[in-house]
């Protein structure tokens, strides 16, 4: 019986081991220049953990009504699968494998683990489109709306299990027409069409492992992914509609495969109707004219477990994007059962995900997981604010949405846009929320929960990485009272751990590393073609077990809190700062939008903490003392800023993340350094610049 599962049941996670913190030397220079208000007095020894210094106490219980329907619905029955799945994790995944899936041939072992190599369900023959679609047709739920697509310019599809499977297995002919076979890499760069979602079931029929690139990267992104992965073919189309502008894909793609010299052929969709648009002779071939003539009777190719399924790239803070690999059988399997236990899915949902099928938000929870567990998903084409700032709750109110997962990113600017454009929306439909990407500030959650949900929805924040294939961490919306800020509990079979370090667990309360201690079905298999860097990134740093790169904390109920990227921590006379938290006090005060804080060196206290700001309305002297005022009362001097910078901006990846790094060079004054090609908006770096 594995030690960790016994003592997360008893104590909490892994931090029941003895502690065996860093012994720092009293630093009496730096105590004495602590102002005493700043309740830090009695921490006068620097500490190698990190400060948790927010203290959001606000909890929301689950409604009762939701409770009663629940998927999962009392504690017990979670603590009862968390333990199964833990201590007798081969009995339980493969009886939920033997359930959840269907199999051409069965696995002869459920887990093979010898960190950092994990294979599961060995032997078995499984394929993921036929899990998505062939088993709901075959249970006589062909009929049932697999995707409601409604395009930027407004156009409408509703597209049935059956129809889909039809589309998916036409798609799946083309490609093995144009020569793509099992283990072939397959390109995606493509509006959020269903074309999109069908592109990469067909690929997942016939074996071929696809690379979804987001449609708003360079040609120079394009050709360096395609130059990786060693890419066979790409799909793409002629262009996409974005805040009612036509942008052409193409001729990004053509400049792209200049320099992709293992790309043979190009499938087009003709999404936007454009003129004139390029076509290499014995290269690239209409979708119209290869996919639509199939007969779209194409058998799903039955694929060993751990074949691989895709490869998304993902950006490292330094060097070049990571081609994060995940496989057949525990990828499909993780993303339907955390679905299922996130979302709480009922067979008459409206779910939808606003995120890209880009990012592995839209691969799990718009494609694998929603499909796998025979969902009704609502796919957007485009902006939030086109044509205007209510387009989000024009869809929930028309499509009756029940389920709405979206990002920190969107939420705050849906506060910044202004209540006037939800209030115009009947939203009654919504019985559950869900955030996704970066940690959700209090204030954000408390919009969201009374603004959105109506004070009605639970809030499921659920902390997750392209690495771990679904949702590790989150509220179960029928059990689980939330708190603010927190993504509260593991779902069954993860056991994280919070160390320091010397890799030894911490106390509650004090933030740590964060590690996962034992093999998950949905965890990546590899970095595509680097090993080293896989070993040396995930599984290095503390022997045995997958380094998250992010630091958390646990409170006195269990419950986890994400406290941003290691790399982001910011010390203070010896006190290290979590990033949201300070940030978080910053949102807290309301003509605060959105803020980003970062550490710059100072020869006095270490660092020093450097804040960029959002705000609405007038930017002034005034205001700036009047936040660092603030900051300090919410949390303590320490945490005052020593500098607030006002931006109409903050740079951001394409996902919607708030780049620390790029502000951290910005604010010690340093040319911009690393891979900035995930950056979404250069211009918002370049005035930041001028701003100095
Ligand atoms: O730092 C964490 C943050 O996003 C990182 C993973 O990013 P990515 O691979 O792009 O996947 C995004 C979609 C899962 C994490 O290491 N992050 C993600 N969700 C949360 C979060 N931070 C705090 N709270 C979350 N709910």
């Amino acid at each position: 019986m594995p030690s960790a599962a016994v003592s997360y049941l008893q104590k909490g996670g892994m931090r029941h081991q003895a502690t065996d913190g860093p012994h720092f030397q009293p630093n009496g220079f730096f105590s004495d220049i602590l102002p005493r208000e700043s309740g830090f007095d009695n921490m006068t020894e620097p500490s190698g953990q990190i400060d948790h210094v927010l203290n959001e106490s606000r909890s929301f219980p689950p409604p009762a009504e939701f409770t009663e329907k629940a998927v999962i619905s009392s504690m017990e029955q979670y603590e009862e699968i968390y333990r199964r799945a833990v201590e007798d994790r081969d009995g339980f995944w493969g009886e939920e494998a033997r359930q959840h899936l269907h199999w051409f041939e069965p696995f002869q072992e459920v887990c093979q683990w010898e960190a950092p190599n994990a294979k599961w369900f060995v032997g078995g023959k499984t394929n993921a489109s036929y899990n998505c679609l062939d088993r709901h047709i075959e249970a006589g739920r062909g009929d049932k709306v697999a995707i409601l697509w409604e395009g930027e310019p407004g156009e409408t599809r509703s597209i049935t299990y059956q129809e889909l499977r039809t589309e998916v297995s036409k798609c799946a002919a083309a490609l093995q027409d144009l020569g793509v076979g099992v283990g072939d890499v397959v390109s995606i760069y493509m509006p959020m069409t269903p074309e999109l979602a069908i592109t990469m079931l067909a690929c997942a029929r016939i074996g071929a492992v696809h690379s979804v690139i987001f449609a708003g990267f360079s040609a120079e992104s394009i050709a360096d992914r395609n130059q990786d992965a060693g890419a066979k073919l790409m799909v793409t189309a002629d262009g996409l509609y974005r805040r009612g502008k036509v942008l052409a894909l193409k001729e990004t793609v053509d400049e792209a495969l200049a320099k992709s010299p293992t790309v043979e052929k190009c499938l087009v969709l003709k999404r936007v109707g454009q003129d004139n648009v390029p076509m290499q002779e014995g290269r690239d071939v209409w979708w119209h004219d290869c996919v639509d003539s199939q007969s779209g009777d194409l058998p799903a190719v039955p694929l060993d477990s751990e074949a691989s399924l895709f490869i998304l790239y993902t950006s490292g803070s330094t060097g070049k994007p990571k081609g994060i690999r995940h496989t057949t059988a525990g990828y499909n399997l993780w993303a339907k059962r955390t679905f299922e236990w996130v979302f709480d899915h009922r067979d008459d949902d409206v779910y939808w995900c606003t995120a890209d099928c880009g990012w592995i938000t839209g691969h799990s929870y718009i494609v694998y997981g929603p499909l796998t567990a025979g969902a009704t998903c609502l796919m957007y084409e485009g902006a939030p604010n086109f044509p205007a700032e209510n387009r989000f709750w024009e869809l929930v109110e028309k499509y009756k949405v029940t389920i709405l997962y979206t990002a920190p990113t969107a939420i705050r600017a849906f506060i910044k846009w202004g209540d006037e454009h939800v209030d115009k929306h009947d939203l009654s439909s919504l019985r559950l929320l869900g955030s996704v990407g970066e940690g959700i500030n209090p204030e954000a959650w408390m919009w969201y929960h009374r603004k959105i949900g109506q004070e009605r929805c639970p809030i499921v924040d659920t902390w997750w990485q392209t690495e771990t294939g679904g949702i590790m961490m989150s509220p179960l919306p029928g059990i689980t009272a939330t708190k603010p800020g927190s993504c509260t509990r593991p779902l069954p079979g993860i056991v994280p751990a919070i160390v320091n370090e010397s890799g030894k667990s911490v106390d509650a309360n004090q933030g740590g590393m964060l590690c996962i201690a034992q093999p998950w079905p949905g965890m990546l298999r590899g970095i595509w073609g680097d090993e080293e860097r896989f070993v040396d990134q995930y599984w290095s740093k503390v022997p045995g077990m997958y380094l998250t790169g992010d630091n958390a904390r646990q409170d006195e109920d269990d419950y986890y809190w994400i406290m941003g990227r290691i790399d982001d921590v910011i010390n203070v006379s010896g006190h290290r700062l979590s990033t949201i938290e300070v940030e978080s006090a910053l949102v807290s005060h309301e003509l605060v939008c959105e803020a980003a804080v970062v550490g710059r060196p100072d020869d006095l206290k270490g660092q020093a903490i450097s804040a960029f700001v959002t705000v609405t309305g007038e930017a002034s002297e005034e205001l700036r003392k009047e936040l660092k005022m603030h900051v300090r009362s919410q949390i303590g001097a320490l945490a005052q800023p020593d500098d607030i910078r006002f931006t109409a901006s903050l740079p951001k990846t394409r996902s919607g993340k708030i780049m620390r790094r790029l502000l951290r060079d910005i604010a010690s004054g340093q040319e911009v350094v690393g891979d900035t090609s995930t950056l979404e908006d250069y211009s918002v770096l370049a005035k930041l610049r001028t701003d100095d």
